[in-house]
């Protein structure tokens, strides 16, 4: 590993995204969502009128789909997309049938072999802030950067529904947690953060705090 890697895992609404964002923006650092690429299959899939139950079938779509990744400016943050035969579904891949239909796709085995393996493809691309479930623990294990984020069920169903999004997000959480495959679980020698109670100027001064003392920057 060339480039330094901070991984920040979490529950969902944990503020992984706008932390993530805050912490790639303050270093310079290149930004990865890895749910959107989970995301992005899962809206594959819908598409392309595969069941997303259908873990063979969903194997099989995740080996044909033609991708790429792509680093790309916007605002003052550089981020990693992943296309699908050169469209990045931005919008797409957050609506409520994407969103329940992500938790089984992304419990595949064969889908998180080609995911973690296109994860790792994005270290040359720069030093990367990447958020996801499994970076600390699976993607990313060498990396001396790790972060885990959580907050109150019921503070994190609050800022998913002032997102206009209803969402039982227990049960994807105890989806993504009982998985037989990279469970979400903290990371060994993660720093665990609950930002319940806290803004995300304060969990990314946390964050940032941490790192720069660390970097010696
Ligand atoms: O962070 P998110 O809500 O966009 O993630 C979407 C789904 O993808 C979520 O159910 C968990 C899964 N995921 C995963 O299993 N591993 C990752 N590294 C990132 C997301």
């Amino acid at each position: 590993m060339k480039n330094i890697v901070i991984a920040i895992d979490g529950t969902s609404a944990s503020g992984k995204s706008t932390n993530a964002k805050l912490v790639a923006r303050a270093l310079g650092f290149v930004y990865v969502d890895t749910g959107a690429m989970y995301r992005t299959l899962a809206w594959y899939c819908l598409q392309k009128k595969v069941d997303p139950h259908d873990a063979k079938a969903v194997a099989a779509a995740c080996r044909k789909w033609k991708t790429k990744l792509e680093c790309v400016e916007k605002d003052g943050l550089r981020a990693v997309h992943l296309l699908v035969d050169g469209y990045y579904p931005e919008r797409e891949i957050r609506t409520a049938a994407t969103s329940a239909a992500v938790p089984h796709v992304a419990a595949v085995p064969k889908v998180r072999e080609w995911m973690v393996r296109q994860q790792r493809e994005c270290e040359p691309f720069g030093n990367l802030v990447m958020e996801g479930r499994d970076i600390g623990t699976n993607v990313f294990p060498e990396t001396d950067f790790k972060f885990y984020l959580d907050a109150s069920l019921a503070e994190r169903s609050a800022r998913r529904a002032a997102d206009g999004v209803q969402e039982n997000l227990a049960a994807r959480d105890e989806r993504d947690s009982q998985r037989a495959v990279a469970p979400l679980m903290v990371p060994l020698g993660a720093r665990v953060i609950n930002n319940s109670n806290m803004t995300s100027e304060q969990t990314s001064g946390l964050i940032l705090k941490e790192i720069r003392e660390r970097l010696g920057r």
